[in-house]
C-alpha cells in the first residue's frame, strides 16, 4: 500500500467525521455533566483506548519511571487520554503524534476543555517520519499503535532518533500470538491490511537492532483477559454499553471487534506486552 493510501486507509479507519460533538453530547446531554468541570478522568473511558484503559497507563508509567518535568512523545496518541493522564499524574509535558487527522483535533478541543493545554498538545503526523529533531525527548511513550505500523524497524529507529542520550522507550502493543490467522474485525482494523503484527521475539530483534536495551518486558495477557471479557460483554449486551467508550469511535461494530480481541487473547491468536527499553 502506497503511504497516502494507507494514511487514507487509517483515517477512514478511525477518523468519524464529528466525534467530538457526539462526545460532548453525550456527556452533557446523556450523562448530565457540567462541560466546564469536565476532568481527564472522566474522559477516559472514550479517551484511553487500548486494553486495560487508564489503570493500565498508570501501570505503565510507573514500569517507565516517569517523572515530573519530563519531555514526553506519545507516539499514535489517539484522543489524548494517556497523555492527559501522564501529564496529570507525573507534571511531565507531552506532545501526541497521530496520523488520524481527526484524532489530533479532537484530542486537542478535549484538552483545551480539561485546561490542559499548557502542558499537553498534538501534531499531526507519521510515526515512521516524525516531525522531531534528534535527541527532542526524554522519553517515547506508545500504547497500541504498532499494531498498524507495518515498518517496525523504521519506527524503533526513529524512536531512537528523537530520545535524548539514555532516553526510554516505553509501550504496550498487542503482538502476534503462536496461533494464526487472526479473527476480524478487530479495534484496529476491520481488514488483515491495516493489522501487521509480528511474535514478540522479532520485536525484540528489532529493538535491538535499532539501539535499544531491554530493561522491562512483560506478557501481561492473563492480567488483561479477565477484564477485557467484561468490558466487551458489557459493549455487547442486550442493554448496550455505558453511553462514554470506544463505541462512539468504532461505531455499530465496537461489540463484534471487543468479542474478537476476547476471542484472539483466549485462542493465543494475540499477546500482550508492556516494555521498557533505554536508548544506547
Ligand atoms: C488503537 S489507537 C490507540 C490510541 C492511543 N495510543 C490510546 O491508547 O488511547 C491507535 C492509534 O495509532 C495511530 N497510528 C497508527 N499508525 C500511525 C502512524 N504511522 N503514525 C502515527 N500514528 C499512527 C492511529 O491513528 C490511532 O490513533
Amino acid at each position: 500500500m502506497s503511504d497516502k493510501n494507507y494514511e487514507n486507509s487509517l483515517n477512514t479507519h478511525y477518523g468519524r467525521v464529528g466525534l467530538g460533538d457526539r462526545i460532548l453530547s453525550v456527556l452533557r446531554d446523556e450523562m448530565g455533566m457540567d462541560l466546564d468541570a469536565i476532568t481527564t478522568d472522566d474522559l477516559s473511558p472514550v479517551a484511553e483506548f487500548h486494553i486495560g484503559g487508564q489503570a493500565a497507563t498508570l501501570e505503565l508509567a510507573q514500569l517507565a519511571g516517569m517523572g515530573a518535568g519530563m519531555r514526553v512523545l506519545d507516539l499514535g496518541s489517539g484522543l489524548g487520554g494517556p497523555a492527559r493522564t501522564l501529564a496529570q499524574h507525573y507534571g511531565c509535558k507531552i506532545t501526541g503524534l497521530d496520523l488520524t487527522e481527526e484524532f489530533c483535533r479532537v484530542a486537542t478541543m478535549l484538552t483545551e476543555l480539561c485546561g490542559m493545554q499548557d502542558d499537553v498538545s498534538f501534531k499531526h503526523g507519521n510515526a515512521l517520519d516524525m516531525p522531531f529533531d534528534g535527541g527532542a525527548f526524554d522519553l517515547v511513550w506508545t500504547q497500541q499503535a504498532g499494531m498498524n505500523i507495518e515498518d517496525k524497524l523504521r519506527l524503533y529507529q526513529e524512536a531512537h532518533r528523537v530520545l535524548a542520550a539514555g532516553g526510554r522507550l516505553v509501550f504496550q502493543e498487542v503482538l502476534c500470538g503462536p496461533v494464526t490467522p487472526l479473527h476480524l474485525p478487530v479495534p484496529w482494523a476491520r481488514e488483515a491490511d491495516l493489522s501487521f503484527l509480528l511474535p514478540p521475539d522479532d520485536v525484540r530483534d528489532l529493538l535491538e537492532q535499532a539501539g535499544f536495551r531491554e530493561m522491562v518486558w512483560r506478557d501481561v495477557t492473563a492480567q488483561y483477559l479477565d477484564e477485557y471479557r467484561k468490558v466487551a460483554a458489557r459493549t455487547a449486551s442486550p442493554d448496550g454499553p455505558p453511553p462514554l467508550g470506544v463505541q462512539l469511535i468504532l461505531g455499530p461494530d465496537a461489540g463484534q471487534m471487543r468479542k474478537n480481541v476476547v476471542r484472539n487473547l483466549d485462542e493465543q491468536r494475540i499477546v500482550l506486552v508492556q516494555s521498557v527499553l533505554k536508548k544506547s
